[in-house]
């Protein structure tokens, strides 16, 4: 019997690179579901909603009907759920969507397939997408957090994320479900929803507009290529070992202030400025509540289990990248 994936979020940053990538590798059918908030949007996969052995769904991961039918009629063997709201700030200023999707949707997910898979295991899979965030704040000389850190978050969007990971490892260790956890650090790449700072930079610094960044932009994150990621969760969904959870990351550490001026200089770069450098535009804005200073993964997990490696650099890929968004401000200006 030939798999089918339940890819939760497809319309998504993340998820339309991952859905476009497993595309390729698994002759299985591929069922999207996706709400299509203000972060999904169906141009991001519109050459693959075509292909026999695609489908996509527009609806909620909240709604237990529709998903337990998704189960049903589909027969779904593996779920890799990216569905979320994912943006700090939006959960500072709305945190019941977090709750809603982060949290309820998680557990609807997670009742469906226990019902729908009724302790017939053999084959099936349950993907879990996370982040670094649920670790909390570093200090700098902190070591890299593992998979055994204690969970820290301090932003309503990564303690509803957290919790969704407690839901995730309890249904594992409860019925049995065979549960995969990932938590990656920040991804770059095309089709991201530009209220993030990398594609809102470039944006603004295209359009010749202020570039805001909060305090004094020393906060630090590890930096991961959206292709990076969704490799190495091909690989855990391959070879991973059932109930664990396993760190992603680019081991590429920059301040928020190092990100903004590297894409300024590849925006020179590409505009061929001769009036000053774009760097001028970079505005220090008042900082975000509770913002955490650092966020850092130990990877060696997967790197020593599985041979799993990042092979794109963020510095050849940011002049790519700012390409990439000005070939497409189309597709930017859409939603
Ligand atoms: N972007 C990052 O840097 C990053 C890093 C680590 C982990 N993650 C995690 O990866 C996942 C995907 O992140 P992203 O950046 O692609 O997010 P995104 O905001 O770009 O996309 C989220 C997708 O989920 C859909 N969605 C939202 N609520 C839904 C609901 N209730 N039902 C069905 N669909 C719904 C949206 O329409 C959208 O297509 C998230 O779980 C996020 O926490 C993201």
């Amino acid at each position: 019997m030939k798999p089918t994936w339940l890819i939760t979020g497809g319309a998504g940053f993340i998820g339309s690179n991952f859905l476009r990538l497993a595309y390729q590798r698994t002759d299985g059918r591929l069922v999207i579901l996706d709400a299509l908030t203000y972060a999904g949007n169906l141009a991001n996969i519109k050459d693959l909603l075509t292909q026999p052995n695609v489908e996509f769904i527009h609806g909620d991961i909240t709604d237990s009907d529709l998903v337990e039918k998704i189960f049903q009629n589909h027969n779904i063997t593996q779920v890799i759920n990216f569905a979320a709201e994912s943006h700090v700030d939006r959960s500072i200023l709305g945190p019941k969507a977090f709750i809603k999707t982060n949290i309820e949707g998680v557990f609807t997910l997670l009742e469906a397939a226990k019902n729908a898979w009724n302790g017939n295991f053999n084959n099936r899979l349950f993907l879990h997408v996370s982040t670094d965030e649920v670790y909390g704040s570093l200090k700098p000389n902190d070591s890299p957090r593992d998979e055994t850190a204690p969970y820290r978050p301090n932003s309503p969007y990564a303690s509803s994320k957290a919790a969704s990971d407690h839901l995730v490892r309890a249904w594992n260790k409860t019925y049995g479900l065979p549960t995969l956890l990932t938590n990656c650090t920040n991804n770059y790449g095309p089709w991201q929803f530009p209220e993030k700072l990398i594609p809102l930079v470039i944006l603004n610094a295209l359009d010749g507009k202020e570039l805001p960044v909060y305090g004094d932009g020393l906060q630090i994150r590890d930096w991961l290529h959206v292709s990076d990621h969704c490799e190495a969760l091909l690989l855990i969904l391959e070879r991973g070992k059932v109930g664990e959870t396993y760190n992603i990351g680019g081991n590429c550490e920059r301040t928020n202030l190092t990100i903004v001026e590297r894409i300024c200089d590849a925006v020179d770069g590409l505009l061929d400025k001769k009036m000053g450098s774009t760097r001028s535009l970079i505005r220090h804005v008042t900082d975000r509540p509770g913002h955490d200073r650092r966020y850092s993964l130990n990877t060696s997990k997967l790197n020593r289990e599985l041979g799993w490696t990042s092979k794109q650099s963020l510095d050849t890929s940011i002049p790519e990248l700012v390409r990439w968004y000005f070939e497409n401000r189309e597709w930017a200006g859409k939603k």
